[in-house]
């Protein structure tokens, strides 16, 4: 009788060894991953009241060797606004992060001054033009072209449709130019050219002539410093009516209303205006008309932004 209890004893005793022992390992090993996980980023970022999204985005963009700067700081809102902004270029996070601690911006204005290297002075930081891009490249105060750079297919303008003679433009142009001339002319308007195609030494003559009739600031408002100008893509027309060459009172003319609500068909867009001058830093031209293909030109015209917008955002 003994014996048999002793038996059924040693069997409960085997029985509950097989049922805890899993047990215990299985909380053996949930015990250990929490701690695992406690030392973890994910869950220091979380005890900072980041949200897993949030953590998430920040180890998208950041080294594992920045994560401890991060942390020692509170919650770094704006940091994860920059990061969320539809137009965040990673290469631009250092100068997003910089710009907006010394400027009180909106996140979108931060995100597009840098993107448009606003945060740059004008003529700093200059790049090469990415002449590739043919009739979309980029040419204003931060891209430039080289002093001996001519586009290779360069035509004479017509003088019934210009001022003076021996005027160049890009063949392509001046196609898209002469259909919007008929037009134009068939709605009883004489547009004219008075200026396409310019060398960057006569580029550099004109700037030094503005600039020692008056000085620096002035010559920089109304002129591109050589390499700095789009007539020397031969890509830019300054465009007038036969009746009204006159800078001051363009605007007011039916031809200057015309060009603004058609050009765009014939791939042309208004460069300078009024509400782009302080990311062109040129004053307005209502004139200066930039050829860059009838698609962009509509989309561009549609979607009111500056062709440095543009190009940011699709072409580079
Ligand atoms: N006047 C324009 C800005 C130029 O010089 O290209
Ligand atoms: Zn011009």
């Amino acid at each position: 009788m003994k014996k048999r209890l002793r038996l059924k004893k040693k069997v409960w005793f085997f029985i509950a060894i097989i049922i805890f022992i899993p047990i215990f390992i299985v909380a053996g090993i949930k015990i250990k991953a929490k701690y695992d996980y406690q030392k973890t980023y994910e869950y220091r970022f979380l005890q900072k009241d980041y949200t897993k999204k949030e953590y998430e985005l920040i180890s998208k963009y950041f080294e594992e060797s920045s994560y401890e700067e991060i942390l020692a700081k509170d919650k770094d809102e704006t940091l994860l606004k920059i990061l969320a902004n539809k137009n965040f270029i990673k290469d631009n996070l250092e100068r997003y992060l910089d710009y907006s601690s010394k400027n009180n911006l909106t996140i979108d204005d931060i995100i597009l001054d840098v993107n448009l290297n606003l945060d740059y002075k004008f003529y700093e930081n200059i790049t090469k033009t990415d002449t590739e891009k043919d009739t979309l490249m980029l040419v204003n105060k931060y891209n430039a072209l080289a002093s001996d750079y001519e586009p290779n297919d360069l035509v004479v303008i017509s003088q019934k449709y210009s001022w003076g003679e021996g005027k160049q433009i890009r063949k392509e142009v001046y196609d898209a130019f002469l259909n919007m001339w008929d037009d134009a002319n068939n709605e009883g308007i004489y547009l004219i050219i008075n200026l396409g195609y310019r060398s960057y030494a006569d580029q550099e003559a004109i700037y030094n002539r503005l600039m020692k009739l008056k000085n620096r600031k002035y010559a920089d408002g109304i002129s591109a410093r050589p390499g700095h100008s789009e007539h020397q893509t031969g890509l830019a027309l300054d465009i007038f009516e036969k009746n009204n060459s006159s800078t001051e009172t363009f605007k007011d003319s039916i031809a200057y209303t015309w060009l603004k609500n058609n050009a765009y068909k014939y791939g042309f867009i208004l460069r300078y205006t009024e509400e782009n001058e302080s990311i062109t830093g040129f004053n307005a031209e209502d004139w200066h008309y930039r050829y860059v293909g009838k698609e962009v030109a509509k989309i561009i015209y549609e979607s009111n932004i500056t062709f440095e917008e543009y190009y940011t955002y699709n072409v580079k």
